[in-house]
């Protein structure tokens, strides 16, 4: 048996200590980071891969603000992969392979088609993929008669505008505003459909100028996979061949045999897809799992707002304390170091990238938002959304079920030895506002600093640690807050 005597801190321990600042404004400085090795963000922020956070409104939401989000796992394969999809779909310069249908399907049948693919239009083609015409919900949402073919309620081939394969995104735009459309269809020499530009997304690139998005303009979005190397590669493969862009090896204790040995076996792979692992709370730890192949660790252990991992098994290590150990492993080792859990505002975000990470992960801070999944609740006529921890006790049964366990008995509930808890949090409304305080928050803390950058922050943050007197004097005190 070892002890430690040094105490582990955590953010209320301490504070950072301002440095003289040749900063002017909060805009002279900048949030951009590394999630992993070769994935940069606009803003360290990523949403955490829980069931009451992070699916595909989350997911878009988060990579259109800089930063991104990480779809659970705790649903089937084909659902995890179909919300990659709806993500890549989400915002394009070009939409590569528009949903199309047959000029003899029915109006229901279209309706039907762009409801469950949440689109605005489909391309109608003929067995050659040549372009027939194009119908949009316009067009089907108020005809009377379901049955109606799509051919007499589609917009023909003779009255569409198209463009070439070489279209340039003023071109198009400069097309759709002259001729006052919406769809822009991109067809070959042979007239068949090889892309769509619509308005809707040449405005969502202008709305979102710092979006995280690949090289072909599509949003960037991650997967959380659990370790087992069977079923979690198959559901790696349906996410890879949707489009993921991150893989994310979520296992509580993550410096273990099977996620190392799942790390090695994504690296080899699906070589062009970067790889987070975690969590982890030391370096031996961080330095393991990058010797596999991680392109970037995650850390805390029982440090997230609804975890109970450190009352439940003993384990686990004070989160500032985690990420400075972390991160200094993570420099050595060239990994980006992600802290995750605990983070209740601005100011310990900035603590936990002074101490060294790159980026943090949020979990209940986003569960109240419109874009976290679930309907809020209402109590005493407040808005309230539920979140809850993945190791929680109803998290661990409905998991039984979506494995295909079928229905759970009442000897399962009594197996499970939850290491998280249920709860509710206030509903905060859109997910950029909070962002952006959060955002904010982070300039502030940087010209604090007098670093005009999070590399700069790790290099030039001091931090003091405070008495129980000091942290009550950094909150309202002596008033009473309205
Ligand atoms: P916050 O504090 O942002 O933390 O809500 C989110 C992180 O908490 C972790 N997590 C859990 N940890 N038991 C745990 O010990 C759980 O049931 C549980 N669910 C989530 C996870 O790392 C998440 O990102």
């Amino acid at each position: 048996m070892k002890l430690r005597t040094d105490p582990g801190l955590t953010f209320d321990d301490v504070l950072l200590v301002p440095n003289r600042s040749g900063i002017r404004s909060r805009k002279d400085v900048s949030t951009e980071t590394w999630l992993t090795r070769d994935i940069h963000l606009h803003i360290p922020i990523v949403s955490a891969n829980m069931d009451t956070v992070t699916e595909t409104r989350m997911a878009i939401a988060m990579a259109q603000v800089g930063g991104i989000g990480i779809l659970h796992r705790f649903m089937s394969i084909e659902r995890q992969a179909e919300s990659v999809r709806r993500v890549k779909r989400a915002e394009n310069m070009v939409v590569e392979q528009p949903l199309q249908i047959e000029q003899t399907a029915t109006v229901s049948q279209a309706r039907q088609k762009m409801a469950e693919s949440d689109v605005g239009g489909l391309v109608v083609v003929d067995e050659n993929r040549r372009l027939l015409g194009v119908v949009t919900t316009r067009d089907v949402l108020l005809a009377e008669d379901g049955q109606t073919q799509i051919s007499s309620v589609m917009t023909p081939r003779d009255r569409l505008v198209v463009a070439g394969p070489g279209e340039t995104m003023s071109q198009a735009r400069l097309k759709l505003h002259e001729h006052r459309i919406e769809k822009l269809p991109l067809v070959d020499s042979e007239d068949r459909v090889i892309g769509l530009i619509t308005a809707q997304d040449i405005v969502k690139i202008q709305d979102h100028p710092n979006a995280t998005k690949d090289n072909r303009g599509r949003l960037l979005v991650g997967v959380a996979l659990g370790a087992r190397l069977s079923e979690d590669m198959a559901r790696a493969e349906a996410c890879a061949e949707a489009g993921a862009d991150v893989f994310v090896v979520d296992i509580a204790h993550g410096h273990s045999e099977h996620t190392i040995e799942m790390v090695r076996q994504l690296k080899s792979r699906f070589p062009s897809i970067q790889v987070i692992a975690g969590n982890v709370a030391t370096a031996a730890g961080v330095c393991d799992l990058a010797e596999a192949g991680a392109d970037a660790v995650k850390v805390g252990i029982g440090a997230g707002s609804i975890c109970i991992t450190r009352i439940v098994t003993g384990f686990g290590v004070p989160q500032l304390t985690a990420i400075a150990e972390c991160s200094e492993a993570g420099r050595k080792m060239g990994v980006p170091i992600i802290a995750d859990g605990g983070i209740r505002n601005s100011g310990d975000m900035v603590k936990a990238l002074a101490a060294g990470a790159s980026s943090v992960m949020l979990g209940s801070m986003l569960a109240g938002t419109e874009e976290s999944p679930g309907a809020p609740v209402v109590r005493d006529g407040r808005r309230y959304k539920v979140v809850r921890g993945m190791a929680s006790l109803s998290a661990n049964v409905e998991r039984r079920s979506i494995d295909g366990k079928g229905e759970v008995a009442d000897e399962d509930w009594a197996e499970v030895v939850p290491e998280g808890v249920e709860a509710v949090v206030p509903f905060r409304g859109a997910v950029a506002d909070i962002i952006y305080q959060m955002v904010g928050g982070l300039r502030s803390g940087l010209s604090y600093a007098g670093a005009r950058n999070i590399e700069e922050l790790w290099e030039k943050a001091e931090f003091i640690r405070v008495t129980p007197a000091g942290q009550r004097e950094s909150g309202p005190h002596d008033v009473s807050k309205i």
